[in-house]
């Protein structure tokens, strides 16, 4: 039997935070042994807002590293970048022509990135989902690991692929598989240090609201104890203390520990006595990344042998299904 597929992608900005990894790439480690998985650098997304070309490059090369580095195995799965699979491009703008502009215009992220660029906002930023569609259309994936807060963008997918397939394909034939969000209940949503009702972002403009990947030790500790916290006695998991739920939350992921055993461990204990568990269970998580990440980066030949494969089998795949769109969509071919 075929093994279903599975495709997800993270944007080369910033650094990744603990977020990005418990929300989307630790699934892909983990479910990647039963799955055909895509994992792209999605580079194009990342100049939907400004970006700065000096270091884009490298922001790539480390986000493939890290892929590596967190336990993707190119034995189960195929890391590439988006820009390098020019299919991408093309298939978005084909999706643009059937897509309702005010399905855009409703999508929260959109929204929220959006009043933070006033007058500067790009089309390419209100595109955004069309291109993420394109991403994963491309590839008849089943499955799509993410975080909560692409759930819309999910949604979106699913209806662009569900009105080609009705307008330009049959039932017998569709043109596209309809895929299927895949967030974790564990890790979805992780929040901002500095704030509890807030999600942790890499656009935070305060360093100290997140823990990134590649943070030392001593940064991760700095972080935790700044980090905010409630002054009710006891710790517990309680709709009323957002900060409280997502570090016990933080905890329970990176020890392994359930939401029970965390309880029963920590409901007697104050801040000060559960900071430097959760700080030691954080370090004791990422060191292990961090130095096969060193590891990885050292050998650049290495890591673009990965990509240069990783383009070619992504490509292989790709270009089937858009010939599949453009030919339902009537273009003409000249035979050789
Ligand atoms: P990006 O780079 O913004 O986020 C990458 C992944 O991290 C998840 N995430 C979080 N999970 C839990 N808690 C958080 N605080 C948190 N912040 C971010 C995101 O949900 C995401 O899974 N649009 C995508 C990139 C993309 C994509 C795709 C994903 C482009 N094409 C195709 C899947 C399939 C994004 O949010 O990237």
């Amino acid at each position: 039997m075929t093994k279903k597929r599975v495709l997800s992608g993270v944007q080369p900005t910033g650094n990744l935070h603990i977020g990005n990894y418990l929300g989307a790439i630790r699934n892909w480690v983990e479910l990647q042994y039963n799955y055909d998985n895509f994992f792209c650098v999605v580079d194009l997304h990342a100049i939907t807002v400004p970006h700065n070309p000096a270091t884009l490059a490298q922001d790539t090369y480390t986000i493939a590293a890290l892929y590596l580095a967190c336990g993707i195995d190119l034995n189960y799965s195929t890391i590439f970048v988006q820009s390098h699979v020019s299919a991408h491009s093309e298939l978005a703008w084909l999706l643009n022509c059937v897509t309702p502009l005010n399905w855009l215009e409703r999508m929260i992220q959109f929204k929220e990135k959006a009043i933070k660029q006033g007058d500067n906002v790009s089309v390419g930023l209100l595109d955004y989902p069309v291109l993420m569609a394109a991403d994963i259309l491309l590839y008849d994936a089943d499955q799509v690991p993410v975080g909560e807060d692409q759930k819309q963008h999910l949604e979106l997918t699913r209806n662009i692929a569900i009105a080609v397939n009705h307008k330009y394909g049959n039932e017998k034939n569709p043109i596209f598989k309809i895929p299927e969000p895949l967030i974790r209940k564990e890790g979805a949503r992780i929040m901002s240090l500095s704030d509890g009702s807030k999600k942790m972002s890499k656009s935070d403009p305060s360093e100290l609201s997140r823990i990134n990947l590649l943070d030392t030790p001593d940064d991760i500790r700095k972080k935790i104890k700044k980090c905010k916290t409630d002054p009710i006695m006891g710790l517990n998991f309680a709709d009323d203390r957002p900060e409280c739920n997502n570090l016990l939350g933080l905890y329970g992921i990176f020890t392994g520990k359930s939401q029970e055993e965390v309880t029963t461990e920590c409901s007697d204990m104050g801040w000060g006595k559960f900071k430097p568990l959760l700080t030691e269970a954080t370090i004791t998580a990422l060191t292990p990344i961090q130095a096969k990440y060193q590891e990885i980066m050292t050998e650049k030949s290495y890591l673009d042998s990965v990509l240069k494969e990783g383009k070619e089998k992504a490509e292989s795949v790709a270009s089937i299904t858009l010939k599949r769109v453009k030919d339902a969509l009537g273009y003409l071919t000249i035979k050789n």
